[in-house]
């Protein structure tokens, strides 16, 4: 372990207590490299050159796996423990003893609120919820089988050209506002989407309900004149927005920072995170879980199907995860939420094929030997269908509170003086310096893309 003092930018001395030596094999030459919190700088490689032109060596990381893009305080998680905190705060503790507005607090503002902190705040979220009505008329564009996701995307991009002030992403007071705009138009925005995909009328926010039952009543509300869902049904929809509020450097936090750090206005930013979510590698695995466990259909098929995904015929969705190697906390969290949600609504039958599948895979050293447990989005979709809502809904749900982890990434990434426009660099495999050729000298091939039959006019199609 070497001692080593380097001098920073601002005059301090950095004090970098190990450090790495790297032989470069092609020149013989040997590169003390400082660690810092268990990582080596990137640009440090850059110095590692066989002559003067070279451009220097660079790392090489596709998906970013093993790359650390900044430095945060808002989430820590520890996959092999199982523990997941936010701002040092377990989720266990919040789902006990929190609700989703003070933890959406606590994420943007680092602190949890004292008693008029929260008062203030919740009042600024409840008095938000409103959208203009011409976001009304923009979601009456979409056709009848829009998904509410694609929807939920394009009107949270189009908030941006209401509030061009929020271009200002340094004004204190236009972040705060816009903060508190995305987390209480999210819920407006998703719910109208939902009753636009079912021809139903849009439900206004009620202010007199509090987050999730609003949310409820913009989603359930008939004819009655007020919507009042079981208070069970509402905490448990709100320990699952505790839960799904921050998850660190996951795909759709990496792409708000991304997109955010060429400074573009919050609502932008938060729109690349919802376009994000709503591939199927992330935010969709929860619907993917419903439809295996249908497909099992009962617990007697469980052994097969089992069977069937130790030979790889088969995935087991909702277990395993990238950075848990051990039960989700989230997943805990949730089952106990079920149980809760089932006494209201009645048991969902799927729930006894999930438990008999966990337990028989937790006993299996097929999983115990590749460290698969149960992820958050085993889970998850039972307690959504159970609420009845249609499984292309499940994603939003999840946007709704990430979006106060997105916000919160964005304000520490938009304070963080290391960051800069985000510019990954390349290994160019292309060709170089080719002579163009006319197109009457070009041998005919077959085209790349599009493939083989030419696309029919759009015109003589009219597919509406
Ligand atoms: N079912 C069966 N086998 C699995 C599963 C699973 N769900 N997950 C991993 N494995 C096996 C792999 O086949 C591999 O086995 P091998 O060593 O014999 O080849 C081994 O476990 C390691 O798996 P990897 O694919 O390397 O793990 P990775 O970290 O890349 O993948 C992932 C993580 C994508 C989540 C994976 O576990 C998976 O596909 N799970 C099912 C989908 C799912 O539930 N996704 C939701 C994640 S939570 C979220 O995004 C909110």
């Amino acid at each position: 372990m070497a001692e080593e003092q380097t001098e920073r930018d601002d005059g301090a001395v950095a004090q970098a207590e190990e450090s790495l030596s790297v032989t470069d094999n092609r020149t013989g030459e040997t590169y003390e490299l400082e660690i810092h919190d268990g990582t080596v700088t990137a640009m440090d490689f850059r110095q590692m050159k066989v002559n003067e032109d070279d451009f220097g060596l660079m790392t090489y990381d596709p998906a970013y796996t093993n790359t650390a893009h900044c430095r945060s305080d808002i989430t820590y998680i520890d996959g092999d423990a199982g523990i997941l905190e936010h701002r040092g705060y377990t989720i266990e503790q919040l789902c006990e003893d929190s609700n989703y507005l003070e933890v959406a607090y606590l994420l943007i503002h680092g602190e949890l609120p004292s008693k008029e902190q929260y008062e203030n705040w919740a009042f600024d979220v409840t008095h938000h919820t409103f959208v203009h009505e011409n976001i009304k008329k923009f979601m009456e564009g979409f056709r009848y089988d829009a998904h509410p996701m694609g929807m939920l995307l394009a009107t949270v991009g189009a908030l941006s050209t209401f509030y061009p002030e929020s271009k200002a992403i340094t004004d204190d007071r236009e972040r705060y506002i816009a903060a508190v705009r995305m987390i209480a138009k999210m819920p407006t925005l998703a719910a109208f989407a939902y009753r636009q995909s079912l021809g139903l009328p849009y439900v206004y926010p009620d202010n007199d309900l509090d987050y999730p039952s609003n949310f409820l009543s913009m989603l359930f509300k008939m004819t009655e004149q007020q919507y009042e869902p079981d208070p069970r049904l509402s905490r448990a929809l709100d320990v699952l927005f505790i839960l799904h509020a921050d998850h660190e450097q996951n795909c759709s936090t990496a792409a708000v920072r991304a997109v955010g750090s060429s400074q573009v206005d919050p609502y932008s930013a938060v729109a690349a995170g919802v376009a994000a979510l709503y591939g199927p590698l992330h935010g969709g695995a929860n619907e993917a879980a419903l439809q295996m466990l249908d497909r099992i259909g009962s617990v007697e098929n469980i052994p097969d199907f089992l069977e069937g995904v130790k030979s790889k015929e088969e995935r087991l969705v909702g277990f395993g995860h990238r950075v848990y190697k051990n039960y989700d906390p989230r997943a805990r969290l949730i089952k106990q939420s079920v149980d809760e949600v089932f006494e209201v609504t009645g048991v969902n039958p799927k729930l006894k094929i999930a438990q008999e599948l966990e337990k028989r895979a937790l006993d299996d050293e097929y999983f115990t030997s590749r460290k698969l447990y149960p992820n958050v989005d085993f889970y998850s979709g039972l307690i959504y269908e159970a609420l009845n809502l249609p499984r292309a809904m499940f994603t939003v749900i999840f946007a709704i509170p990430r979006t106060s982890g997105w916000i919160a990434q964005w304000l520490e990434m938009v304070d963080d003086e290391e960051q800069r426009i985000a510019r990954p660099r390349q290994i160019y495999t292309g060709e170089r310096e080719r002579d163009f050729v006319s197109i009457d000298d070009r041998p005919s091939a077959d085209p790349l893309y599009p493939p083989s039959e030419p696309l029919s006019p759009e015109v003589s199609t009219p597919d509406v």
